[in-house]
């Protein structure tokens, strides 16, 4: 079957709900484009979850950044987007005009408290609230499906997990393993905007969480002592820090001093104006890159 584009709300629920009628499981996979083998884990998670016909949404979402984040920067690449679509089978894009998803008069917004408020609520006013906000249009627009998530973003996976739970929505939620390049670095649309050199000192996330991760292998359990081993190379790499954190991997709470025998170990850092995140289960994910 040819890759369809569809370009608005209507058709997509109509294309979603004909491929439901015709007896297939949909996939869903939201993303921001830029596409890259990150997001087209995603596609392969909703298939070795029963998805039969898989739904890509490309759409730079204005709510979840901040007036001084990076949104008319963000790349878009939809002809590229679309090739790669086509290249592991995604059977439809939607890729709503700026403006489609908000018409004139919009003002409802979804929130989930709670697991939100750690790390990267910290950090960035608003952001879940848009991520929220747009991710229950999708999922009212797409109707019952199986949606993919990277655990990239582990925190926003865990709020769309908490959100589909708290109200009901007839969707299942995936969480993916973070795809890697070669030298470990988390593939991001963002990586993108890396000089030579910063993609480099880029590296420091992933040398912070190795060294962290080794420490716990070896039966650390001090979180003052991990979060110093994560932090050095990230503060010697990075022009600003905004957290290394050790929170709990199901709710985000915090904990003691002493940590359990699984905790997530979440960093956030800038390379001059782009932000980058990373993150591991000490405990449950294997070491990093
Ligand atoms: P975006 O940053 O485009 O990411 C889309 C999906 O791809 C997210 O679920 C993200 O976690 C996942 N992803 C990105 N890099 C990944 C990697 N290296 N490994 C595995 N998965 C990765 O996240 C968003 O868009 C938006 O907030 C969105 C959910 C689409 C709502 O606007």
């Amino acid at each position: 079957m040819a890759l369809a584009l569809v370009r608005t709300r209507a058709e997509f629920r109509d294309a979603c709900e004909a491929a439901r009628r015709s007896g297939q499981r949909v996939g869903l996979v939201p993303t921001m484009g830029a596409l890259h083998a990150g997001h087209m884990s995603l596609v392969a998670a909703t298939r070795a979850r029963g998805a039969q016909w898989i739904a890509l949404t490309i759409f730079v979402n204005p709510l979840q950044f901040a007036p001084t984040d990076d949104l008319d920067e963000y790349p878009r690449t939809l002809e590229a987007d679309l090739d790669a679509c086509r290249a592991v089978g995604v059977d439809c894009v939607f890729a709503p005009e700026e403006g489609g998803m908000y018409p004139p008069g919009f003002c409802s917004d979804v929130r989930v408290r709670g697991v939100t408020d750690p790390l990267e609520g910290e950090h960035r006013e608003g952001h879940f609230d848009g991520v929220t906000t747009v991710v229950s249009k999708l999922f009212n627009l797409a109707g019952p499906c199986v949606a993919a998530f990277g655990r990239k973003d582990y925190q926003q996976w865990r709020t769309l997990a908490r959100m589909v739970t708290d109200l009901d929505m007839p969707i299942e939620v995936v969480g993916a393993p973070i795809v890697r390049e070669a030298d470990g670095l988390a593939l991001s649309s963002r990586n993108t905007y890396l000089s030579e050199d910063a993609r480099e000192r880029a590296l420091g996330l992933v040398t912070g969480l190795r060294s962290a991760w080794d420490a716990f292998e070896a039966g650390e359990r001090s979180g003052p002592s991990l979060l110093s081993l994560a932090r050095a190379p990230i503060v010697e790499r990075f022009d600003s820090v905004d957290y290394v954190g050790l929170v709990s991997p199901e709710n985000l709470s915090s904990f003691g001093e002493v940590l359990p025998d699984r905790a997530l170990l979440a960093v956030a850092a800038h390379i001059g104006s782009t932000r980058l995140i990373d993150n591991v289960v000490l405990g449950e994910d294997p070491r990093p890159g």
